[in-house]
C-alpha cells in the first residue's frame, strides 16, 4: 500500500467513523419502532419491511448524491455530472469487471457503460462487496494517484469508480450491487422494483 493510500485510509477511516456513528444512530431509531410495526396499516408496515421505496431526485444538483435506506441497505442515489461521465471510459483496463459480467450485481437492463437505467443517474448499494462496510464517495480528480473520483472502502482500502465498478488489486472481489429500480417520473425513482426488462 502506497503512503499515499495509507493517509486517505487514516483520513477516511476518521470520517468513516463519524458517518457510522449517524448511520448507527439511525438504525437504532429503527430499531426501537420495530416493535410498533404491527400496530401499523397494512401497507405502511409493507413499506417499513421492504416495500419498494420512491427517491424524488427532482431537486438534485449534477455531482451530488444522497442516501436511501430499502430494505435496511444503505443505497447511494448519485447524479453524475457529463464530465463525470466522460471519466467512465478512462482506464478501463484497470477495473476488475469494467462490463458487468457478474449477473449478479445488476439487472440486466443496468448492464451497460454507465451501469445505470439513465446515465445521469448511478443508484447503487452502499455496501463493499469484501465485507460490507459503507463505501465512501471521493469525487475529487486527482490525476497524480491515478484517480478519477469514485467510491473508497475504509475497512481495508477497496476502491470503485464513478459506476460503482472495482478496481483490481483490492479486496472487494465486485462491482458494488446495483438494487432494482425504475423511474416513475423523470424526477422519481422507485427502488426495489425494476422495470420487468431484466
Ligand atoms: S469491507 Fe470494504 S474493503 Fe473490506
Amino acid at each position: 500500500m502506497s503512503e499515499d493510500d495509507a493517509d486517505r485510509i487514516d483520513r477516511n477511516r476518521r470520517h468513516f467513523l463519524a458517518v457510522a456513528t449517524a448511520v448507527t444512530g439511525a438504525f437504532g431509531a429503527g430499531m426501537v419502532a420495530v416493535p410498533f410495526l404491527s400496530s401499523l396499516k397494512p401497507s405502511a408496515r409493507a413499506q417499513a419491511l421492504g416495500a419498494p421505496v420512491e427517491v424524488p431526485i427532482g431537486s438534485m444538483q449534477p455531482g451530488e448524491m444522497i442516501r436511501v435506506l430499502w430494505r435496511g441497505r444503505l443505497v447511494f442515489v448519485l447524479r453524475r455530472t457529463e464530465e463525470m461521465l466522460t471519466r467512465l471510459s478512462e482506464n478501463l483496463d484497470q477495473l476488475r469487471d469494467p462490463d458487468s459480467a457478474v449477473i449478479e450485481q445488476q439487472p440486466e437492463s443496468s448492464v451497460n457503460e454507465y451501469r445505470s437505467l439513465k446515465p445521469e443517474y448511478l443508484i447503487v448499494e452502499g455496501s463493499c462487496t469484501h465485507l460490507g462496510c459503507a463505501p465512501l464517495e471521493d469525487f475529487e480528480v486527482r490525476p497524480n494517484e491515478n484517480w478519477g473520483g469514485g467510491f473508497f472502502c475504509p475497512c481495508h482500502g477497496s476502491k470503485f469508480d464513478l459506476a460503482g465498478r472495482v478496481f483490481k488489486s483490492v479486496p472487494a472481489p465486485t462491482n458494488l450491487r446495483v438494487p432494482p429500480h425504475r423511474f416513475v417520473r423523470d424526477d422519481l425513482i422507485l427502488i426495489g422494483q425494476d422495470t420487468g426488462a431484466a
